[in-house]
């Protein structure tokens, strides 16, 4: 399957204000474009993005993209832009890159608007004001202050954050944040020299809202992760690549829907346990956690309740008699931190996938000679029970592997692992 065909001539007529938008940006982003004669429409558009608001706020790699009209969605089209934005927390769009085929995205903001608005007043409340500047009363926080000195992010500079995969980071940990960070110039050093104080400050805020968009960065596809590709932010919206969800699968035949549970099983052990030494461990799953690509593969579309463990280098906790809370620490909507990484249990991401996604996928219907065996459905409700033993649960996940593996269908339709799987059933 390839890319979707373009949309070209068909949508409609370019707004009135976006070549007004786009000479702003592109003089924003550093193209010689003159300013903006009308303020108004940018003053939209900036606001709609969030820019207004950077550098409390993402990137901006993806604005050029959109305001060039390579990225299309819903809104960004809308003939009516003056309207208040949509309480929206995500649109689906098309991206191109030869304005020929164009690829499903996904356009989402960092965190639900009304939680964005919710954090913004929280900050000036911080300051003791009704209204200020967001990035002023960020950066004079003893937070920032401490990043703004430092060339190396350090486990300190992160405590008391409530991104999951920030509960107990290790030094090698941190270096891939930043060395896979695309939203600067010259990304791939461990060391910040290269970061101006707004690369810092949008690194952290990003970090303190919602840590998805990073983890895309640090485990990229191309490398074999089951997450989908990072296309870039624009103030504080972020787009990445849109796969199908899961609820669609929940209608259809017994093979597509072992497919897909075999995949979560095997895709959970492989970030468990990898050649990069990382744990990576489920602190909560839902419905909407997951999909698949248009060739069948599974994609982790929420990353934003991933916990990390490095196996190689271990971990300190946090000191508990010390408070690092700040008014970073709540940014997400929430103050409260996931739970210390030593009381995380090896299986605590296949409880979770067995007690809130499985049973959507399998269940009791499907048992009969050519389906499901009694077997499986028992050892799913034993990997659903964090009552059994980390051994026990490990031989169920095992046992349903191998159950589900010949159900599997093996045609074009699964391209991520045919035509192989005619061939060996590794596959
Ligand atoms: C721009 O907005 C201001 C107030 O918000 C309004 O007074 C002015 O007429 C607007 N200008 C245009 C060109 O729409
Ligand atoms: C994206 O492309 C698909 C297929 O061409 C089309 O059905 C859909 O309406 C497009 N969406 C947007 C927002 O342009
Ligand atoms: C936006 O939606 C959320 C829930 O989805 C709700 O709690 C909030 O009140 C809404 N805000 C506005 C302004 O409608
Ligand atoms: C830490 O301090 C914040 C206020 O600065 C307070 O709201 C929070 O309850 C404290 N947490 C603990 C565990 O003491």
């Amino acid at each position: 399957m390839g890319a979707l065909r373009g949309p070209a001539g068909a949508g409609p007529a370019r707004p009135w204000w976006m070549a007004f938008l786009l000479g702003f940006l592109l003089s924003l982003v550093g193209s010689s474009s003159s300013p903006a004669p009308q303020q108004n429409s940018s003053v939209y558009g900036r606001r709609f993005l969030g820019l207004d608001k950077c550098n409390a706020c993402v990137g901006t790699s993806i604005c050029k993209k959109l305001f060039k009209e390579e990225i299309r969605f819903e809104r960004w089209l809308s003939p009516h832009p003056h309207l208040p934005p949509a309480n929206r927390t995500s649109y689906e769009g098309n991206y191109t890159d030869d304005s020929e085929s164009w690829r499903p995205v996904v356009l989402s903001w960092l965190a639900p608007p009304h939680l964005h608005e919710l954090a913004d007043r929280g900050i000036c409340s911080s300051a003791g004001r009704k209204s200020c500047s967001i990035e002023a009363v960020l950066r004079a926080t003893p937070r920032f202050q401490s990043w703004a000195r430092s060339n190396l992010l350090q486990p300190r500079m992160v405590q008391g954050l409530a991104a999951p995969m920030l509960r107990c980071p290790s030094q090698r940990l941190l270096d891939r944040i930043v060395r896979r960070y695309f939203e600067v110039v010259d990304v791939g050093s461990t060391q910040m020299k290269h970061f101006s104080s707004k690369d810092k400050l949008r690194l952290l805020y990003t970090l303190a809202v919602n840590q998805h968009p990073l983890i895309l960065q640090m485990f990229p596809g191309t490398e074999g992760w089951p997450f989908p590709r990072y296309h870039g932010s624009c103030g504080r919206l972020v787009v990445w690549a849109a796969a199908r969800p899961l609820t669609d699968l929940y209608e259809s035949s017994l093979a597509r829907r072992a497919d897909a549970a075999y995949q979560l099983l095997h895709t959970t052990q492989s970030l468990a346990s990898n050649s990069l030494r990382f744990n990576l461990y489920y602190t909560r799953v839902t419905d909407t956690t997951f999909g698949t690509t248009e060739d069948g593969r599974l994609s982790i579309m929420d990353a934003s309740q991933i916990g990390i463990i490095d196996l190689q280098n271990g971990f300190h906790s946090e000191d508990p008699q010390v408070n690092h809370t700040d008014v970073f620490s709540c940014l997400s909507g929430s103050c409260t931190s996931p739970a210390p990484c030593a009381s995380v249990r090896p299986t605590q991401s296949f409880t979770l996938l067995c007690r809130h996604v499985l049973p959507k996928l399998l269940s009791p219907k499907d048992l009969h000679p050519e389906g499901l065996s009694a077997r499986a459905i028992a050892e799913l409700a034993v990997c659903a029970d964090p009552q059994h033993s980390d051994q026990r649960i490990l031989v169920a996940v095992q046992t349903l592997k191998d159950t589900l593996q010949p159900l599997r269908p093996c045609n074009i339709n699964y391209g991520y692992r045919y035509p192989e799987c005619r061939y060996s059933d590794k596959f």
